[in-house]
């Protein structure tokens, strides 16, 4: 069996390695420079910042197990952040047992410790799909990628949909799929800060905070030192200000920040991204993953499974299961 796989982020690579280890031949497709997708670090002058997905937990056996192994291969590590929490307007501290994961030295590396000996196009957009009834063609700016007994698109949901809609196989089952947005949008702002006010390393937002998060980018290992700390947006604020400019945002950024502080901090914007994907639509059915057969087709991916990067794993894995029965 050949296996096209679009998208080479969580969900894809768990599924390409699973599929690999049971002697399927598979390739996968990425329009980014690199495996990873939302699991991303962007690499600056100041080291590397975590803009996406900043950590991760693992409650399922497989995937603890999953981390083992990335723990002893060393491209995961334990992060211990000093965690705070918003309450009546004031941060104050809020430690757990939970056990958090990052990438080393990037967010990236568990990603591309799976796809070790992939066949991996990266730079790779895939913007046309046919079926003819047995089998799955892939096409890039009008380029033939080559034709595959299977197909499993591990795009995030508003990504997917045009193309599948375009190869004409969207029937009554994977149209209910699409009707509802899976994934909402995220603003991750990098502050520069003068100095770090609090003495945490994670601090989460509330319900009545513009603001979900914000982080200390130096308490990860192999990140920027100094005080580079990220902030994102909640959905709400997110999807209010989806069209904004990126200077608008930094400047709320930098008022939440201020807020938080309850002082005038000297602040400035390092980056700015706008995940238009990024979160889970907490009303969207989880479908763990989809598989159809008939149509050679298999769907994966956090936004079927509950968000969260080990959702996004084991939706990978539990399609991968699927194909080969
Ligand atoms: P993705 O990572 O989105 O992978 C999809 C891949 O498909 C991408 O690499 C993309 O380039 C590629 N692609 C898309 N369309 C095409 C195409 N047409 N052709 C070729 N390639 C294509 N999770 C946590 O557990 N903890 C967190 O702290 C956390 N924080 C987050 C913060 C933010 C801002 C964001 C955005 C996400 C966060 N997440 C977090 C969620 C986590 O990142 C995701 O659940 C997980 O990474 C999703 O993996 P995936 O493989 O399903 O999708
Ligand atoms: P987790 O168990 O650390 O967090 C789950 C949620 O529990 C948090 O969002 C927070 O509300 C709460 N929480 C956990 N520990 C806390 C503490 N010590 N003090 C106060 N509140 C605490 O991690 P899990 O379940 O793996 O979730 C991953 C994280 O990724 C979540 O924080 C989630 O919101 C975030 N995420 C963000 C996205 C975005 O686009 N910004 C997308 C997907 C996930």
């Amino acid at each position: 069996m050949t296996i096209a796989i679009i998208g080479a982020g969580m969900a894809g690579a768990a599924c390409a390695s699973q599929l690999t280890q049971q002697g399927q031949q598979v390739r996968l497709f990425d329009k980014g420079r690199a495996a990873g997708g939302r699991m991303s670090s962007k690499r600056t002058e100041l080291g590397y910042l975590d803009l996406g997905a900043q950590y991760f937990t693992a409650r399922d056996e497989g995937f603890i197990a999953q981390c083992q192994h990335w723990l002893r291969d060393g491209s995961i590590a334990q992060w211990q952040g000093r965690l705070g929490r918003l309450e009546k307007g004031a941060v104050i501290a809020s430690p757990d047992n939970t056990l958090r994961f990052i990438g080393v030295p990037s967010m990236q590396a568990p990603v591309v410790a799976l796809l070790k000996s992939a066949a991996l196009h990266t730079g790779c957009q895939v913007d046309r799909l046919a079926f003819d009834g047995k089998g799955w063609q892939l096409f890039s700016d009008g380029i033939s990628l080559g034709v595959f007994d299977q197909l499993v698109l591990a795009i995030p949901q508003q990504q997917a949909e045009p193309l599948l809609r375009e190869a004409g196989v969207i029937d009554t089952e994977l149209s209910a799929v699409f009707t509802m947005p899976a994934l909402l949008p995220c603003w991750a702002v990098n502050l520069e800060l003068a100095s770090g006010p609090w003495p945490y390393d994670g601090i989460f937002g509330n319900a009545n905070s513009p603001f979900s998060w914000l982080a200390r980018q130096s308490s990860k290992p192999g990140r920027c030192n100094g005080e580079q700390w990220l902030l994102h947006f909640g959905a709400a604020f997110s999807q209010q200000h989806l069209d904004a400019d990126s200077r608008d945002i930094a400047g709320y950024a930098i008022e939440a920040v201020q807020q938080l502080a309850g002082q005038t901090l000297a602040a400035e914007m390092t980056l700015c991204h706008r995940w238009r994907y990024a979160q889970q639509n907490p009303l969207y059915p989880r479908y763990g993953m989809l598989h159809r057969p008939e149509l050679a087709l298999g769907l994966a991916g956090d936004w079927l499974n509950g968000g969260r990067v080990e959702n996004a794993w084991l939706s990978g894995v539990q399609l991968a299961g699927e194909l080969v029965r």
